[in-house]
C-alpha cells in the first residue's frame, strides 16, 4: 500500500482532504487527525515539532511515500526542519510538503491592490510564515501583509458551534481587528484548516469585494501539479481510489465528524503516535 498521507492537528484537514478527494479521485489517500492533542495553534515551536514529526513517521509506517501538512500550524512550525534535517538523514526517498507555499503562490495573483490579510491561528501568525514565504517569493515591500491571531474559532470549529450568537461575537471580533489594522485589505486568506467551516459568518462581517481565499481547492492543485512533475513519486503512489481514516482519538467520534465532512459514512481506527 503507498497511499499519500494528509497530517492535520484534528478535524480541520478534511476541508483540505475533500479537495484533494475531488482533483485527485482515483489516488488513496490516508487522513491522520491528532485529535487527542488538538489545539496545536497555542503549542511552543518544539511542541508542534515533536508532536508533526511522530504524525509524519506514522504515515510513513502506513506506507505513505509522500505526506501533505495540511496544518498551517504544522507547516509553519515543523515543515522546515522535517524537510532540512530529517529527512535527508531518516527517509531520503520520502517527501513532506505543506500548505503555506502554495497558498501563498495563489494568493499573490489574486490582489489587485497588494493588500493581503491573513487569519491564523496564534502559532502560525507568531512564526511569521505567511508575510516571510510572500517576502521570499514577491520581494521585499512590494505586499502590505497584515494578520490576525483567531484562537478561539478552532476551539468553535472543533465543538461545531459555527453559528449563534457566540459564535458570531467571535467571527467578527478577528475580522475587525485585521481590519482595523489595514483598512485597504482586499485578499483574506483563511490560514488554518478549520476556517472554511466559518466561511460565510465571516464573509458577512468582511466588506463587499474583499476576496475571501480558502485553501482546500488551491492545495490540491498545486498537489495535482506537484505530481505531474514529479513521475518518480507518482509511479510510486497506488491509484485504487481508497481512504483511510486514522484518529488518535475516539474512532466512533471521529468517523461521525468526517463523515458530515466528506458527505458520505466513513469509518476510522483509532491509533496512538
Ligand atoms: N489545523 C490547524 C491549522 O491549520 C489549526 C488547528 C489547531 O490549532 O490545532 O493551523
Amino acid at each position: 500500500m503507498s497511499p499519500i498521507g494528509v497530517f492535520d492537528s484534528g478535524y480541520g484537514g478534511l476541508t483540505v482532504l475533500k479537495e484533494f478527494v475531488r482533483a485527485l479521485p482515483q489516488y488513496d489517500f490516508v487522513y491522520l487527525g491528532d485529535n487527542a492533542r488538538t489545539p496545536y495553534g497555542t503549542r511552543s515551536f518544539d511542541v508542534v515539532y515533536r508532536y508533526t514529526k511522530e504524525a509524519v513517521h506514522a504515515l510513513f509506517e502506513w506506507g505513505c511515500p509522500l505526506v501533505i501538512l495540511a496544518c498551517n500550524t504544522a507547516s509553519a512550525k515543523a515543515l522546515r526542519s522535517i524537510q532540512q534535517r530529517d529527512l535527508p538523514l531518516a527517509d531520503p526517498g520520502k517527501r513532506v510538503l505543506g500548505v503555506i507555499r502554495p497558498s501563498v503562490e495563489a494568493v499573490g495573483k489574486l490582489s489587485v491592490n497588494r493588500h493581503i490579510g491573513i487569519l491564523a491561528t496564534a502559532g502560525t501568525v507568531a512564526s511569521g510564515s505567511y508575510p516571510l514565504e510572500i517576502e521570499k517569493l514577491y520581494g521585499s515591500g512590494n505586499y502590505a501583509v497584515t494578520q490576525m491571531a483567531c484562537p478561539l474559532w478552532v476551539p468553535l470549529v472543533e465543538s461545531n458551534e459555527l453559528t449563534g450568537l457566540g459564535a458570531e461575537y467571535f467571527v467578527r471580533k478577528y475580522v475587525d481587528g485585521l481590519l482595523e489594522q489595514d483598512s485597504q485589505i482586499d485578499t483574506v486568506i483563511l490560514g488554518c484548516t478549520h476556517y472554511p467551516l466559518l466561511t460565510s459568518q465571516i464573509a458577512r462581517f468582511l466588506p463587499a469585494g474583499v476576496r475571501l481565499v480558502e485553501q482546500g481547492a488551491i492545495v490540491a492543485a498545486s498537489l495535482k501539479e506537484y505530481l505531474s512533475r514529479h513521475t518518480e513519486m507518482d509511479a510510486l503512489l497506488d491509484k485504487g481510489g481508497q481512504r483511510t481514516f486514522l484518529t488518535t482519538e475516539n474512532a466512533g467520534q471521529f468517523a461521525q465528524m468526517a463523515s458530515l465532512f466528506m458527505g458520505s459514512s466513513v469509518s476510522a481506527r483509532q491509533i496512538s503516535l
